[in-house]
């Protein structure tokens, strides 16, 4: 397929599933969480109903408490492992996966809103963003400490980033599950997670599974607790649109309580920087140690009021040095790092959703012109690899699934963010 906007808007209504998108036939034939807030957002450069229809089929699997699934199983299909009878939460219509994903909802709702969205569907998805977060509070910040957990590697979203590694030692290998896995029939094994990592990966869904997906239990026994820089990053982000959107939709006493959250995750988040690397890191709440290996991840906290000036040149200069020696922005796994691995998922391969996030960061924080760059050299992996769903950092290869809806939603949102800057200058 040429990559074009026709094209891109043709791959987004080709994955709708009718009303819900799906990030690629085959692979991944559900919704998914965060993808489906990067689609949202790209809908909103042509369709805001569409947009809004995205986020309110994702709000359809919601739990009570507040949570936000990272799967939405809305209809059967049998060409993704783990399904349903796997995950087995109290969750019926639609039936859901237990664990969650980086928390990008507000955000997209925000830049839907902006763009013209009807009023009364925008205050109630507000409310459901407002649950969220409270949730992210209570179950995984229980201690108020103003950094969220994760509990399993999904949940990042970086699935087999090797920070992950070492937390993993502690977890055993699932025994009561058949591993049945489906992705490899779709995509190359050598750009997939291994089968060891998979059965590790299933060990948590049948321990959280066991205690019935109560936050308070799951905290208790797990043995994978890690503060990942970018879910906390997201988070805080989303954070500040919230509390934009409650000024519009929500009380004044909602919009303190975001802003007290906000407050005291931004102060956090801090204390993740690595000053040997010079950027970000995730921490493993259980031995405390940092998981030091260099990504894409650990520039996501540019989306917030925490790094100062020399953090923010420190963190601008080794993109800027990567891409001088001809690497692809922004790898996810760092070349030179012990594990990296060019084309295997979240070990080497650049994601466009995540550049478009570092972009926006550096935007933020004066530097315009190294958010254009990344914005550049994502357009142009897309064109020259296709709708890929990642990238080689060495090559600017297209790898593991084609079609991808983020990667499309992406080059929508960067052609709109050109025509307007073009307009602007
Ligand atoms: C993989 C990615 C995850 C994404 C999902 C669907 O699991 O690691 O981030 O949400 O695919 O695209």
């Amino acid at each position: 397929m040429s990559v074009s906007i026709d094209t891109a808007r043709a791959l987004l209504a080709n994955n709708d599933r009718g009303g819900y998108t799906v990030p690629t036939e085959g692979l991944y034939p559900f919704q998914w969480n965060w993808d489906s807030a990067f689609v949202a957002w790209g809908f909103a450069t042509h369709d805001i109903d569409r947009a809004l229809a995205e986020l309110e089929a994702l709000a359809r699997g919601q739990w009570d408490d507040g949570f936000l699934p990272h799967i939405v199983f809305h209809a059967d299909a049998d060409s993704y492992f783990p399904g349903p009878e796997v995950w087995r939460t109290p969750k019926a219509h639609p039936r859901t996966s237990g664990i969650t994903q980086p928390p990008v909802f507000a955000t997209a709702l925000r830049a839907i809103e902006e763009r013209g969205a009807d009023r009364a569907r925008v205050a109630a998805l507000y409310r459901v963003a407002l649950a969220n977060h409270r949730w992210w509070a209570a179950a995984r910040d229980p201690l108020g400490t103003g950094l969220v957990a994760i509990l399993h590697n999904w949940e990042s979203g970086r699935d087999n980033h090797p920070s992950w590694d070492g937390p993993f030692e502690r977890v055993a290998e699932t025994t009561t599950t058949t591993i049945r896995r489906r992705d490899t029939g779709h995509v190359d094994a050598a750009m997939r997670p291994t089968d060891a990592e998979y059965r590790r990966y299933i060990h948590l869904v049948d321990r959280y599974a066991a205690l019935g997906w109560d936050p308070a239990r799951l905290w208790a026994d797990t043995p994978f607790k890690v503060a990942d820089v970018g879910v906390n990053a997201i988070l805080i982000a989303a954070e500040a649109d919230l509390a934009i959107l409650a000024g519009r939709h929500g009380t004044p006493a909602e919009r303190q309580e975001i802003e007290a959250r906000h407050r005291r995750m931004t102060a956090a988040i801090g204390g993740l920087w690595h000053e040997g690397l010079g950027q970000y890191v995730s921490r493993d709440l259980i031995s405390g140690a940092p998981l030091d290996t260099p990504g894409s991840g650990g520039f996501l906290p540019l989306l917030t009021d925490a790094p100062d000036g020399e953090r923010i040149r420190r963190l601008a200069t080794t993109i800027e040095a990567l891409m001088a020696e001809g690497v692809q922005p922004v790898p996810s796994t760092f070349p030179g790092a012990a594990r990296f691995d060019a084309r295997r998922y979240w070990r080497g391969p650049v994601w466009a959703v995540v550049n478009w996030m570092i972009a926006r960061g550096f935007d933020r924080h004066g530097r315009g012109d190294l958010g254009a760059r990344i914005d550049a050299a994502t357009a142009a992996l897309i064109e020259r690899g296709g709708f890929a769903e990642n990238f080689d950092p060495l090559t600017g290869e297209g790898l593991g699934g084609v079609a991808f809806s983020w990667t499309a939603a992406i080059y929508l949102l960067i052609a709109e963010r050109r025509r307007r800057m073009a307009r602007v200058a």
